[in-house]
């Protein structure tokens, strides 16, 4: 687990690894979240508890976190955040808004992307860049992948319009462990800046704006 080292103090992180919490929805939640299959409400329901729980530590305890029209969260006021899971993982962050313009946080298994998600996915500089880098213990397709995703959570609350794959170039660092997203869509952030985290099966990728 490492989303907290990616992130400010600023941020309050919770993270799990290894499974979900089982845990129980406020009962705003679950009308948010409407009926589903049981396996979904268990991700949405260990993302939403780590969400109370890093809310708590913002001095917002019990608050419930809500569903946008977007599928996103609603904050309580003054509060930004991103929720996060994926098979063996689930992890939110939040800020105070004062500090905080847009954050974005997203977690992959640590595997190579179908060959024909990876077209939709990379740029033509991308898929050459990802040719030329040698893999070892990191799959750097997916992390292209979650570097996206973390844009798109981190632009979307903020601009309210759709990204698509194709109108975000990345460049990947993986010495420094950071990516630098240049984003062709109109809207108040043409770079977003990141940091990613590597365990041998989760790929973990951040954004984090500051306020200005
Ligand atoms: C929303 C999306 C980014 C979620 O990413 P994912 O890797 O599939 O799944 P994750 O588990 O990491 O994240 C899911 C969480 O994202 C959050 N989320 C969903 N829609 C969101 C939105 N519009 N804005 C911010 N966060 C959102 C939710 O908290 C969700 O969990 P919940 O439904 O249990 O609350 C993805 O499904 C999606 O719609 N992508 C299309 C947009 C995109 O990626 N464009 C290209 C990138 S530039």
């Amino acid at each position: 687990m490492s989303l907290r080292a990616l992130l400010p103090a600023s941020c309050a992180v919770v993270e799990h690894a290894g499974g979900w919490p089982v845990a129980a929805l406020h009962p705003d939640e679950a009308r948010a979240l409407g009926p589903v299959a049981e396996a979904r409400r268990a991700e949405f329901a260990a993302g939403r508890a780590c969400a109370r729980a890093a809310l708590a530590a913002l001095g917002h305890a019990g608050a419930p976190v809500g569903r946008g029209d977007d599928r996103g969260p609603r904050w309580p006021a003054g509060v930004v955040g991103s929720i996060t899971h994926c098979a063996g993982y689930v992890a939110a962050a939040v800020a105070p808004a004062a500090a905080c313009r847009a954050l974005g946080v997203d977690a992959e298994p640590n595997q190579p992307l179908p060959a024909d998600v990876l077209t939709t996915v990379a740029s033509a500089t991308e898929r050459r860049w990802l040719a030329a880098t040698p893999p070892g213990a990191i799959c750097w397709d997916r992390l292209l992948f979650s570097a996206k995703e973390s844009v798109y959570k981190a632009w979307r609350p903020v601009v309210g319009t759709w990204l698509g794959f194709e109108d975000v170039e990345l460049t990947v660092d993986p010495t420094a462990a950071t990516f630098a997203a240049a984003i062709a869509a109109p809207g108040p952030f043409p770079h977003l800046a990141g940091r990613f985290a590597i365990t041998p099966t989760i790929v973990i990728t951040a954004i984090y704006v500051p306020a200005a």
